[in-house]
Order: C-alpha cells, then sequence, then structure tokens
C-alpha cells in the first residue's frame, strides 16, 4: 500500500486510560482539530504507553475503542487522518529498543513525570513507567514528525525527543526529522476544579474533573462548586486568582469567546453567573461530541475497519523510517 506524505507530518497521541477530561480536550483534541487540514496527521491512542500503570484488560480494551471514537466525533477525519492503536504498529516498539540504546539513564531520571508518577505508584515502579518518554520519542520520530500538539505538561517529553533525534542525526546526519511542540498558551494547563492550582487530570477525583462524558446535570453541579476565592471580582490573574481564571479560560475556549470580552460582559456580576456560563458554554460544546460518539460506538463493524485501515496506513510511514535506521546503524539486511 503506497501512503503518501504531501505536508509537513503532525503526531500526537493520548492515553486509553481513565476518563478523558476537557483538559485533554482543550489542551489537546481541539488543537488537533483545528491543525487537521495543514498536516498530514498521525493520532495514535498509545495503549503501550497505557501499560505502565496496572490496567483492567477489559477496561483498557473498552477505553481504547471509546477514545477511537471520541477522537472522529471531536471533528478528527480517519479518512485523512490516521487515527489508530499504538499496538497495532509494531515498529513503535522496535524502535523504542533503538532509542533507549542512545538515551542516558540520567536524562530520564530528571523526568518529573516519572518522579510523579513513581511517588503516586511507589509500590510499581517499573522499567516501562522509567523509559516511558523514549516510547513517546519513537512514536513521533519514527514519522518524521513535524509538530507535535501537546499540552504544556509534556513539554519535558519534547525536549528529550528532541536531543535523542539531534544525538543521533550526530552519528548519523540526516537519521530523524526533529520536531517541534505545539503548545498554545491559552489551552496549555486547564486547572483542577476543586485545586485550581493543581493540572486537571484524568485519575483525580471525580469532582475535580469534567470529563467528555459527563452529562449535563453532572457538568453544572461541578462547575458550581468549583474553588474560587473570597472575592467578588471576575478578573482573569491566574497567579492571584487560579480558580476563577481557569472558569474563564474553559468557558473561553468552549463558547470562541474571547476572555476580555466575557470579563466585560459579566463585570458586576457575581462568581454564581460566571459558574452558570461556563457550564452552559461546556455542556453546548460537548453536546453533539456526546451525541456522535455513541452512535460511532454503537456501530462496531465501522470502528474495527477504521482502525485495522488506519493501522495499515501508519505501519507503511512507520516501516520507511525504520528500515532506514536499521540500514544506517549498521543491522544487516538481506
Ligand atoms: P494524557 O491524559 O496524559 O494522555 O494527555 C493527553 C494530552 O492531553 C497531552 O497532550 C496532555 O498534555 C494534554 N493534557 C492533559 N491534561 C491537560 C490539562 N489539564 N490541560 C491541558 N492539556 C492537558
Ligand atoms: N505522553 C503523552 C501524555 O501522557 C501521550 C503520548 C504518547 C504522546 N506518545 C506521544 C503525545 C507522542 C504526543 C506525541 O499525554
Amino acid at each position: 500500500m503506497s501512503e503518501t506524505i504531501k505536508k509537513p507530518v503532525l503526531f500526537s497521541g493520548i492515553q486509553p486510560t481513565g476518563n478523558i477530561t476537557i483538559g485533554n480536550y482543550i489542551g489537546a483534541m481541539s488543537n488537533f482539530v483545528k491543525l487537521e487540514n495543514d498536516y498530514d496527521c498521525l493520532f495514535s491512542i498509545v495503549d503501550l504507553h497505557a501499560l505502565t500503570v496496572r490496567q483492567d484488560p477489559a477496561s483498557l480494551r473498552r477505553k481504547s475503542l471509546e477514545l477511537a471514537a471520541l477522537y472522529i466525533a471531536a471533528g478528527l477525519n480517519p479518512e485523512e487522518s490516521i487515527i489508530y492503536c499504538q499496538s497495532h504498529v509494531p515498529q513503535h516498539a522496535e524502535l523504542a529498543w533503538i532509542l533507549n540504546c542512545f538515551t542516558y539513564m540520567g536524562e530520564l531520571s530528571r523526568m518529573t513525570q516519572f518522579k510523579d508518577k513513581s511517588q503516586k505508584h511507589a509500590d510499581n515502579i517499573n522499567a516501562g513507567l522509567f523509559t516511558y518518554p523514549v516510547l513517546m520519542a519513537a512514536d513521533i520520530l519514527l514519522y518524521q514528525t513535524d509538530l507535535v500538539p501537546v499540552g504544556a505538561d509534556q513539554k519535558q517529553h519534547l525536549e528529550i525527543t528532541r536531543d535523542i533525534a539531534e544525538r543521533m542525526n550526530g552519528i548519523h546526519p540526516g537519521l530523524f526529522k526533529v520536531p517541534k511542540p505545539h503548545i498554545p498558551k491559552e489551552t496549555a494547563k486547564i486547572m483542577s476544579l476543586t485545586e485550581p492550582e493543581k493540572k486537571m487530570s484524568k485519575s483525580d477525583p471525580d469532582d475535580s474533573i469534567i470529563t467528555l462524558v459527563d452529562k449535563p446535570d453532572a457538568i453544572l453541579r461541578k462547575f458550581k462548586r468549583a474553588v474560587t476565592d473570597s472575592e467578588t471580582e471576575i478578573r482573569f490573574d491566574p497567579e492571584n486568582k487560579p480558580g476563577v481564571s481557569n472558569l474563564l479560560s474553559i468557558m473561553s475556549n468552549m463558547s470562541g469567546e474571547s476572555i476580555e470580552s466575557i470579563v466585560s460582559r459579566l463585570n458586576g456580576q457575581g462568581y454564581g453567573a460566571l459558574k452558570q456560563q461556563t457550564a452552559e458554554a461546556t455542556i453546548e460544546r460537548l453536546k453533539p461530541i456526546q451525541l456522535k460518539q455513541e452512535e460511532l460506538l454503537k456501530d462496531k463493524e465501522y470502528m474495527a475497519k477504521v482502525l485495522k485501515t488506519n493501522a495499515e496506513r501508519a505501519q507503511t510511514l512507520a516501516l520507511r523510517t525504520l528500515r532506514k535506521v536499521y540500514k544506517k546503524l549498521g543491522l544487516y539486511q538481506p
């Protein structure tokens, strides 16, 4: 099968774990949709990464399919973009091994995500958790990627990816394209509703996150209970007013209205109005996505076909890079 690349390449991935939050949606998915037409895109369901913490097999399987449906429901086109499961393309794991041999223990031990996750899962600090960024680098470098849209928490992983690529290019010129991160300030970091100094994260308690499958009444209830501050003024000031600023940022991203416009429109009204309108904008934005996702998940045959065809498209591209790497590194190829 021939798969041709005409535009710059965009790669990103999301782990099929927990419930996808509006942090993932705003920080990652909505940017994927905005960029889709200008790039040849790959959007992966990174199921191998998910194995770095213990997963229930049935749930992992279900969540992988749900994430695939969500990519499409959010507006990505699986006839154009390659939407696929990482584990269906064995070249990711193969390249990760090679990159492991060009990555230092010291640089991996500086990764903040590794430090955080080893604290959270102190009973299971496995080697996969340690080499997680190497598999991520393999995901990206395998497709000679130009651009990687992610949230701010992935910046360090993009830096190590670039370091590995440059290190290997230094020995074998032209081996990899050195990718650039795409982390727009407005979408980089959506905060927890109950602890607004902390990033909203899939694995956090339910009342601190809004998931993409939350029903309108749950969305309204959670926003109403969101932590703000003891003042009354609605003002965008993430440092001093993290809760209020987070609500403004969510409302702006969900409705498309600028933060300045929201602030001046709500001038003199209380936090109650801000919470109510943030909830309404979120419900409105998620409604068509939820309906579409449900519809897609009913059509198991279609979903299976999309994932199978797209994994084949990805393999064609992945093999090109992997063969080149094997050859340049001196692995005998008959
Ligand atoms: P993960 O949930 O770790 O698989 O993250 C998938 C994508 O969503 C990555 O690009 C993250 O950087 C992004 N992301 C996750 N949480 C947030 C958040 N609270 N704000 C912005 N982006 C996020
Ligand atoms: N590590 C990313 C996260 O947790 C997910 C991911 C894996 C990814 N491989 C990737 C993101 C490649 C961008 C590109 O959010």
